[in-house]
């Protein structure tokens, strides 16, 4: 033991001292955050997940004084000093600790620190792939710290709720068999049962329904999920869901709960004025008002239909895409009337490549309408249709003809590009949104098969089940997603609870009765016992602290994220494995 300890004073954390705190004798454990040396003096700031502050070794303190001005930046210290007030023109307004500073009276190095590939202490964001390899000095960050602390503060509060709500926090086996979330399972070979394999859940959904058959009620859980799929900022291959289930409950009824949670977390993250229930949009609404479904609501450029005021203008692209059976729509772009040459060019490159045969406008500019279409549809007809879509003087409309889907997705996709791209985007704003009604089903075109838009427990709407066998496309799904700010952050269902009903689906969905039983034999069994009507969702726990935080990346509230190509950086994972561990899985490498 270092002398002195049985005198030390407790532990003070660096971020609380304040004025009120001056003349206290105090303890400080952290790290060097960083050194000053100047006119005599050494100043360190020392760091611990509380913040920063100053501590001053004097030159009058001898070899205390020459040690400090020894000190590397994230050197492990303990520092035991007295609280000063600085002098007015010492203080530092942007440190929350800087009306004071600390005067040392002992230093002790509990452990040193080598020289660093990352600076924690760094103004500058260091480069993704360095902080994903040196994480644990990545999370030193102040902003990072911010991040996970928000983050357990979240998922407290969301358990707070759902326990105040009577719901029983439940675990579901993480070595299981698959789940069809459509996305590729990681499979986990066993050692017992040679050339058989666990799936790694893609989500606890049939664990949850089998909860409801087991009388459970009201289920929670804060589930990992395990996905083998691309990624992009705002996936990751595993990660994190706030997973519930409800029986004997209609959509509202889960939305209700989920509304509760939301609105706690939009406090806890300081955003004002957030309260249920939210607004909520039927899926065709969103497809045809914003081209997705999954809306920004944080500005307008909303998308609407001018196939009809179009119709026999003598335009070549309008009356091609029309006598194709296609649609002409378009959004109107705030000041666009100053859109330069370049920009329309850049605009409608990226319609091109969103598979549209182009964008076209119409500017509204003081001297009337310009434009392609202009010449064919007569000034004032122009100007009339750039108005319909809510194009003033100033403004101008951006159009695209072809297929509904196509023209749906490219307006949908520019809508927002163009809105980021301009600024339009009111980043102060926040906006919940519930989406309703979706398909049961999409079709897929490589495949020439139905697919299920969630997932293959999702009840059809009552009164389509008989569409289930002659119509399948037009048959509306009890499914809702939870979007804030253009990002889905959820998704979920009213279940189906009878087995006759299942089984239509799946045999939609081409799964005939020998693979059902073989795939899913247990979930029809427990559909035969006494299912209660259920239904529940699945919010990403990633995608919305990150929004909270403001951060754009789930990877930047997720302690030890994955590349985008899948590999811990930090662990070197995945990695190949001797022969010997293979052997006793009965698994052999091929070589091709
Ligand atoms: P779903 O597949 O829609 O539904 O997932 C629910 C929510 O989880 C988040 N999410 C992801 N977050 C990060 N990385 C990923 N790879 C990823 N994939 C999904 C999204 C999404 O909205 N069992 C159903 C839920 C239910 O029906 O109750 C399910 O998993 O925010």
């Amino acid at each position: 033991m270092t002398q002195g300890h049985s005198a030390r004073p407790p532990r003070t954390g660096c971020g609380t001292l304040r004025a009120g705190d001056a003349g206290r004798t105090v303890r400080l454990d952290g790290w060097v955050h960083r050194r000053r040396d100047f006119g005599g003096l050494v100043f360190v700031t020392v760091r611990d997940r509380t913040g920063i502050v100053q501590v001053v070794f004097d030159p009058g303190a001898g070899e205390l004084h020459a040690r400090a001005g020894r000190l590397r930046p994230e050197t492990v210290v303990e520092i035991v000093g007295e609280v000063t007030a600085r002098t007015p023109e010492n203080v530092n307004p942007d440190m929350p600790t800087g009306e004071i500073e600390v005067r040392a009276a002992s230093l002790e190095v509990l452990a040193e620190c080598d020289d660093l590939p990352l600076q924690p202490a760094g103004q500058q964001v260091p480069g993704e792939e360095q902080r994903l390899r040196w994480r644990y000095l990545d999370l030193r960050r102040e902003r990072m710290q911010r991040n996970l602390a928000f983050r357990s503060r979240a998922v407290a509060t969301v358990r707070e709720v759902l326990t105040g709500l009577g719901f029983w926090d439940v675990e579901t086996p993480i070595l299981t068999r698959s789940t069809p979330e459509g996305a590729r399972d990681y499979l986990v070979p066993s050692r017992v049962h040679r050339g058989a394999f666990y799936a790694l859940p893609q989500s606890p959904q049939l664990f949850k329904q089998l909860l409801m058959v087991a009388g459970v009620e009201r289920y929670y859980q804060i589930a990992r999920c395990f996905r083998d799929e691309d990624l992009r900022a705002d996936r990751q291959p595993e990660f994190t869901q706030v997973d519930l289930e409800m029986s004997f409950v209609e959509p509202d009824d889960v939305m209700d709960v989920v509304e509760q949670v939301m609105v706690a977390l939009a406090r806890l993250a300081g955003w004002d004025g957030v309260a249920g229930p939210f607004r909520r949009m039927s899926w065709t609404e969103a497809m045809d008002r914003y081209g997705v479904d999954r809306p920004d609501l944080r500005f307008g450029m909303e998308i609407a239909d001018v196939t009809d005021a179009v119709r026999d203008a003598g335009f070549r692209v309008f009356d091609g895409a029309i006598a194709e059976g296609g649609v002409v729509r378009g959004f109107a772009l705030p000041g666009g009337a100053a859109a330069t040459r370049r920009q329309l060019d850049a605009w409608n490159a990226r319609a091109r490549e969103l598979g549209a045969g182009g964008l076209l406008w119409i500017k509204r500019g003081a001297d009337g309408p310009s434009g392609p279409p202009v010449k064919a549809l007569g000034a004032e007809r122009a100007a009339a249709l750039a108005e319909t879509l809510g194009a003033g003087e100033g403004d101008a409309a951006l159009l695209v003809a072809g297929p509904l889907a196509l023209a749906r997705a490219v307006l949908g996709a520019l809508r927002l590009e163009i809105a980021r791209e301009q600024g339009l985007v009111d980043t102060a704003r926040h906006e919940f949104c519930w989406i309703t009604a979706f398909p049961l089903f999409e079709w897929d075109e490589q495949e020439g098969r139905w697919f299920a838009c969630h997932h293959p427990f999702t009840s059809p709407e009552p009164a389509d089940l008989d569409l289930l066998e002659t119509d399948p496309g037009a048959v509306r799904a009890r499914a809702y997603d939870i979007v804030l700010d253009g990002v889905e952050i959820g998704g979920g269902s009213i279940r189906i609870h009878r087995p006759d009903v299942q089984q239509r689906v799946f045999a939609a969905l081409g799964i005939g009765p020998d693979e059902a039983r073989a795939r899913f034999g247990f979930l029809l069994d427990a559909l035969r016992f006494g299912a209660p009507p259920h239904g529940g969702i699945a919010l990403g726990l990633d995608r919305i602290v990150a929004l909270l935080v403001g951060e754009e990346s789930i990877r930047d509230v997720i302690a030890f994220p994955k590349t985008t190509s899948a590999t811990c950086l930090l662990t070197d994972a995945p990695s190949p494995v001797d022969e010997a561990q293979l052997a006793e899985l009965g698994l052999r490498l091929r070589r091709d």
